[in-house]
């Protein structure tokens, strides 16, 4: 068949069409043309029934994602499925493994679906800016009621197949062999009437009589969603089915489908799918290179951080030994972690079982030969760089050989710490982000001796965890905090050149940041950033003075705004803004108001910039690693993509000749454009382009 990704059988009265197309059998244009031949061929030659499988690791993933944006191919998807629907002998999908978009929507247009309960079919287009374009939205609700389809549409989130089963998505469960059962299954149905779900609305009857329970459940997912327009466009199509027939919703469906795919916050989310596999390539290190085998990990700290480890590995499935030397701060860190889990827990975050699982997996102790047998341990001690060389040097003695140590450092030299040791190949950063057990971020960071299998470990254990791994070099601040400090120079820059905090803020929550530079500092705690400063023997005139006036924000009820009765809720203060004017006039500035569009630049600029610098020297490996930093761990919008990302759709042109213009007014040296930003900008490159072929 086309280019032997289909293939097809005849099993006795069975036609049987078998999709190949590693890896994950996305239904791109030779696939739909091999089923389409497929189906009519059989049809042709007279059989019973028709069993639609697929070979290697997985159902489908779906569309495939790489055809988006190309002149569309012959037959459709949803012209195949509509096909496959109407077929007058019963059609059979074979499911197992992941059945997901495109491929949960061939399976919905399928008469009958058996796989194992292992498997998980979902629609989770709505993760790509999209909503499913195939028929999803309306044949899922038609199969199991407009309530229970609207949470997996709505969240992509798949739905497991002992569910699916109960939900009579799955016609039988086969745990067996799994193409042989669903043969099996079709001569069972063969002869029998097919039943097509775009042509049976009585799954639809309880919410059209009384759709309140939908639109609250609607109204619920929505204030989850983050103001991104696929969720909404989900809610709408599955809303649908109450006003409008089969056709009518598919083709409110397709149109919105291609309104989405063509849009901005799309293009940003397919850009993320992507960059986190790209993320876990590392240059020069194939295919060859295995994981080392992980099964306990040792974390050293009771603390914020290594408590928030610790969820994290458990969560994992990692049985976790939580060290401290004070059996007090190991009773309260476990104290915090099981209140932690509970609450997540009530909200339906994890279930009880998932949770007295994950407990059970914690143990502590109080000395670090506990680590011995750990085959990996994440030190988690506060930021000092004697205390953490002293911990190594220990961990080398106790620690079994070809154990990973990694420090979760956010600011240190990696390779010192490495240095303490005398298997420095065995040691890297693991720089998780507060609170560890929420944020999805971890920079790893290669010291210079790190070995390769180590960094792959590393990868490997955070996805485990739930995590978006990110592998950078050693430097000051790595790359995310080393692009923070950046964009925070510039914003105290602007404070003194007449910019009030608010304004900033102001801006920075119109482009999509859940909260302003200057109210994360206020959450962080101002004396944190104070003494950091302090030890690096830098300055910043107006946090400075806030800090050494004890105002460290939320937690003192005043920093850049006033807290009132212990609200988070940032209230602009005019003392702040005398001070502002005091400072600015200190400095020799005149103030001046500030226009918005040169706010929001001189927020974005200074970390497109710094990322520039960063790529230039090798600390990251590619621009869409930045991307995934920024939209992971520091609030930037995914539906702009990441800084590098939203440089590239601005045009590095454009960015330098702004960036190059505030620099000449300002004379501020940390506007000044760094050398692989104005390349790119005088080559007409962009950032992608030159990520490309890079790991
Ligand atoms: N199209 C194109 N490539 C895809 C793909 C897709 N739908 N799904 C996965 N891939 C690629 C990945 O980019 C990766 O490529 P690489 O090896 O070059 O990096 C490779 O397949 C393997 O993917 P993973 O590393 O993610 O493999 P896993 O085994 O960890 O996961 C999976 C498999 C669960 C299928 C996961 O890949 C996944 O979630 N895929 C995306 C599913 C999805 O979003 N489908 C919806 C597509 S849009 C659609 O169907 C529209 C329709 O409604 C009209």
């Amino acid at each position: 068949m086309s280019e032997q990704k289909v293939t097809v059988r005849r099993d006795g009265e069975v036609g049987v069409i078998e999709i190949d197309n590693p890896p994950v059998n996305a239904l791109g244009g030779a696939v739909r043309k091999g089923i389409w031949d497929g189906l009519h061929d059989l049809q042709g030659a007279g059989v019973s029934a028709i069993v639609l499988a697929c070979k290697g690791r997985t159902f489908s993933g779906g569309a495939d994602i790489t055809e988006f944006g190309k002149p569309p191919v012959e037959p459709g998807l949803s012209v195949l499925i509509d096909e496959i629907e109407a077929s007058d002998v019963p059609v059979v999908a074979a499911v197992f493994g992941t059945a997901l978009g495109g491929g949960f929507e061939i399976a919905l247009g399928c008469h009958y679906r058996v796989g194992p309960s292992s498997v998980k079919l979902g629609l989770p287009e709505v993760k790509l800016g999209l909503l499913p374009g195939a028929g999803g939205t309306q044949r899922l609700p038609r199969a199991i009621g407009m309530e229970a389809a609207l949470p997996p549409i709505v969240t992509g989130d798949p739905i497991p197949g002992d569910e699916a089963a109960k939900l009579g998505l799955l016609d039988r469960v086969i745990e067996g062999d799994l193409t042989e059962g669903a043969i099996a299954f079709a001569r069972e149905v063969a002869g029998k009437p097919v039943r097509r779900l775009s042509r049976d609305d009585t799954a639809l009857a309880s919410t059209k009589a009384d759709p309140i329970a939908f639109e609250e459940a609607a109204t619920r997912l929505l204030s989850r969603s983050r103001g991104l327009k696929a969720p909404a466009a989900c809610v709408q199509a599955v809303r649908n089915c109450l006003t409008m027939d089969f056709a009518d919703g598919s083709k409110w469906e397709r149109e919105t489908f291609h309104d989405l795919r063509s849009g901005e916050e799309s293009a940003a989310q397919r850009h993320h799918f992507f960059a986190e596999r790209a993320a876990l390539k590392l240059p020069g290190v194939g295919k060859e290179v295995q994981p080392r085998p992980v099964k306990k990990i040792a974390v050293i700290g009771a603390g914020t951080m290594g408590g928030g480890i610790t969820m994290s590995m458990a969560t994992g499935g990692y049985d976790v030994v939580m060290i401290d030397k004070s059996q007090e701060a190991l009773d309260r860190g476990f104290g915090i972690i099981e209140k932690n889990y509970r609450k997540t827990q009530a909200r339906g975050g994890f279930t009880e079982a998932e949770v007295d699982g994950a407990l059970s997996r914690i143990s502590l102790a109080t000395e670090l030969s506990a680590a011995a047998d750990a085959d990996m341990v994440i030190e988690a001690v506060y930021e000092n760089l004697d205390l953490k060389k002293s911990i190594f040097a220990e961990l080398d003695k106790v620690a079994k050989p070809g154990a990973v140590l990694a420090s979760n450092t956010s600011t240190l030299d990696v390779d010192e710490i490495a240095a303490a040791t005398s298997r420095p190949a065995d040691v890297m950063g693991m720089h998780f982000f507060s609170p560890a057990n929420v944020m999805k971020l971890l920079e790893n960071i290669r010291g210079e001796k790190s070995s390769p299998d180590i960094l792959v470990t590393a990868n490997t254990v955070g996805k485990q965890a739930g995590k978006i791994p990110v592998t950078v070099g050693v430097c000051n601040g790595f790359a995310g905090n080393r692009m923070g400090g950046a964009r925070a120079r510039q914003v105290q820059r602007m404070l003194l050149e007449g910019a009030m905090p608010q304004d900033v803020d102001r801006v920075a929550k119109a482009f999509g940041f859940a909260m302003g530079p200057l109210a994360v500092n206020d959450l962080a705690g101002l004396d944190i950033g104070y003494a950091v400063r302090k030890e690096r023997g830098e300055k910043s005139p107006i946090a400075d003075k806030l800090a050494e006036m004890g105002r460290y924000g939320q937690k003192t009820g005043a920093g850049f705004y006033l807290y009132e009765g212990g609200s988070r809720t940032p209230i602009p203060d005019p003392f702040v803004e005398n001070l502002i004017r005091e400072t600015s006039a200190e400095h020799g500035f005149t103030p001046r108001e500030i226009p918005e569009q040169e706010i929001l630049d001189r927020l974005l600029f200074p970390l497109i910039n710094e990322g520039a610098q960063i790529l230039d020297e090798g600390i990251a490996i590619r621009s869409s690693d930045l991307d995934l930093i920024w939209v992971n761990g520091f609030g930037f919008p995914l539906a702009k993509g990441g800084p590098m990302f939203w440089a590239d759709r601005e045009g590095v042109g454009n960015v330098y000749e702004r960036l190059k213009g505030y620099y000449e007014v300002s004379g501020d040296p940390n506007l000044e454009p760094k050398p692989l930003l104005q390349h790119l900008a005088k080559t007409g490159s962009s950032f992608a382009d030159w990520s490309k072929g890079r790991g």
